[in-house]
């Protein structure tokens, strides 16, 4: 029999999913969920770290994302200011060194600021690490890391492997995801992180974010202990 599962993992992504269907379903409009989801945050970050988990990785908004009407990309774009500002304390509370990764360049100054500013609090901090990803895709994340190694010289193209290529994704020094949580019951990775999920365990919940508790986590934990992680191999090889 394959080996379970049985120590914590190392890194959890969530993809945040179903703020829009919260607030619908009880007829209030989106933007309602994306508030209602920020409760969530804060309670898996915490669970998270309590647990000892060393990297915690949530998808916040997608560059796809961008095709939503302006008035919920300018409200989850506020969202993400207010919050960080709001969630420093929590997270100097807990000792959590906070980064954020994706695309820089269509983000507003304001945004960059809070960004900014949480990170150089928060850099000092020896507990988990909490990668939020603001405007990020997957392709975004191997296209910027191909062009810089493009850009190299000399050209060094030649030496590539998958461990020198990780340093050039956004992720570089975070151990690829053992375990991505998706909510809202969809079974896709829209774009996450395309490369670093190679070899994660996937698991979904058709729990919407806003609604995504400590015990759904523990769930999530523990459907991750029964995994039977083999990584190509056979139990012998193990
Ligand atoms: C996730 O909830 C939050 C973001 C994508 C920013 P959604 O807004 O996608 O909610 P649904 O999927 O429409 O319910
Ligand atoms: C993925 O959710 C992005 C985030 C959670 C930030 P979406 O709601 O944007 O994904 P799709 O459109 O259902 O694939
Ligand atoms: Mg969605």
């Amino acid at each position: 029999m394959v080996k379970k599962v049985e120590k914590l993992p190392d890194h959890v992504c969530i993809i945040m999913d179903g703020n829009g269907r919260w607030a619908l379903s009880r007829g209030m409009e989106r933007n309602v969920g994306h508030r209602q989801g920020l409760e969530a945050v804060r309670e898996a970050t915490e669970f998270a770290a309590e647990k000892g988990i060393p990297y915690l990785s949530l998808f916040a908004f997608s560059e796809e994302n961008w095709g939503r009407p302006q008035s919920e990309t300018d409200a989850l774009m506020s969202l993400i200011v207010k919050a960080i500002h709001s969630e420093t304390p929590t997270m100097m509370k807990n000792n959590i060194r906070c980064v954020f990764i994706g695309d820089r360049e269509q983000l507003d100054k304001n945004v960059l600021e809070r960004m900014d500013t949480c990170v150089s609090q928060t850099a000092g901090n020896t507990g988990m690490t909490l990668i939020v990803a603001v405007n990020y895709s997957g392709k975004w994340d191997i296209l910027q890391a191909v062009k810089r190694i493009l850009e190299l010289n000399p050209p060094s193209g030649h030496l590539l492997s998958p461990e020198i290529f990780s340093t050039y994704l956004a992720t570089a020094g975070v151990p690829e995801p053992d375990l991505m949580i998706r909510t809202s019951g969809e079974m896709r990775i829209s774009n996450f992180m395309l490369w670093q999920l190679a070899y994660t365990e996937l698991y979904f919940t058709p729990v919407l974010w806003p609604d995504f508790r400590r015990p759904d986590f523990e769930a999530a934990l523990n459907a991750y202990y029964n995994r039977k992680r083999r990584f190509g191999k056979i139990q012998e090889s193990l």
